[in-house]
């Protein structure tokens, strides 16, 4: 039976401050990482043509627009190199070089942003002739040989200064094998961040034009080792399994279309759960909003939060910057 008229839970609605007063989840700049490319040379700007408004820079480039990264109150970059076909090869060997772009970048961003937390891609995709994630042979991804080389770019990577290094390849017992890895050599402040539930997903398709892997790839897909998008019991048992060989914070990826696996990840066990809104996702609010089909700032802004309703304690977002400068203007401290 109705309560009606006694319940009515559009009072709480009527007026914005009974709206914020109730509100369940909130956006701040410190909820959110900003994925950035980087290119070789100097004073080097590229447009993205699939992802509007992201250009590949070269580290001095960077370095300025990070000043309003830091500047707006957001914690932490992703760094994705953009690698010449020079330094491509089939065993990926300048992901593990000690003077490789990321190296660089890390060293010149730390130099000028102490504060500011620089996150570095474990994986060999920007590195490899084929464009995959891992080590090939005879078209079969190699996961023990591959992990071998995660394990050199990852130390590569801290020694450089990264706060936090992220793989994103899924290869099977990668954590376990990188933890220990920074234990022995002296890097136990080195947190990992591992891209646990981590889907094949055709949402990532400008990141591969961004990266410039895409070519490279080809025909090919990553399903022997990225997650059926079907599943979710096996997401949360690669969560664990990260867990327990040592991952700090875990990832899910993409975004929007797996927010379902982000509320399990969350209520299941509580970690810091992080998620990707990917290029895709960008592209898609990108390109409706050209066509005057959607707003871009509104429903950026109503897709970060509810990534947060969902769970997720951090958002990496090609995004941020807009997100936090829309942040500010509405002059609300830091809440949506
Ligand atoms: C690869 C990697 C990918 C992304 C981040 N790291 C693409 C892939 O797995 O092919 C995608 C991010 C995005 O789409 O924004 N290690």
């Amino acid at each position: 039976m109705s309560r009606h008229p006694l319940l009515r839970p559009r009072r709480l609605r009527r007026l914005a401050a009974f709206r914020q007063l109730v509100a369940e989840s909130s956006l701040s700049p410190s909820d959110l990482i900003y994925p950035v490319f980087i290119l070789e040379g100097e004073k080097a700007r590229e447009p993205i043509h699939s992802m509007p408004g992201i250009e590949r820079l070269s580290v001095d480039l960077l370095l300025e627009q990070l000043e309003e990264v830091v500047e707006l109150g957001i914690p932490a970059v992703a760094l994705f190199p953009v690698v010449g076909a020079e330094a491509k090869s089939e065993l990926a060997e300048e992901a593990y070089r000690d003077d490789n772009l990321v190296s660089r970048a890390i060293g010149a961003i730390k130099a000028r942003f102490p504060g500011l937390l620089v996150i570095a891609d474990i994986a060999l995709d920007p590195y490899t002739s084929h464009g995959q994630d891992g080590i090939m042979s005879d078209g079969v991804i190699l996961n023990d040989e591959t992990v071998a080389v995660l394990v050199r770019q990852a130390l590569t990577c801290a020694k450089a200064g990264a706060d936090i290094v992220a793989p994103s390849d899924m290869m099977d017992g990668r954590i376990l094998a990188i933890r220990e890895a920074l234990e022995s050599e002296g890097f136990s402040e080195t947190a990992i961040l591992a891209y646990s539930a981590k889907y094949a997903s055709s949402f990532y398709g400008p990141f591969r034009d961004a990266v410039g892997s895409a070519a490279n790839l080809g025909a090919a897909d990553k399903k022997t080792y990225q997650m059926d998008p079907a599943n979710s019991h096996e997401a949360i048992r690669e969560v664990v399994l990260d867990l327990e060989e040592g991952a700090d914070m875990v990832m899910v990826k993409p975004g929007l279309p797996y927010l379902a696996i982000v509320r399990r990840v969350k209520s299941e066990l509580g970690v810091p759960t992080f998620a990707y809104h990917v290029s895709g996702e960008f592209a898609m609010l990108k390109a409706a909003a050209t066509q005057g089909w959607l707003d871009y700032e509104a429903t950026l802004m109503e897709s970060l939060l509810c990534f947060k309703r969902a769970g997720a304690d951090a958002i990496l977002t090609y995004g941020a910057i807009d997100a936090a400068r829309l942040l500010r203007a509405q002059g609300r401290g830091s809440a949506v």
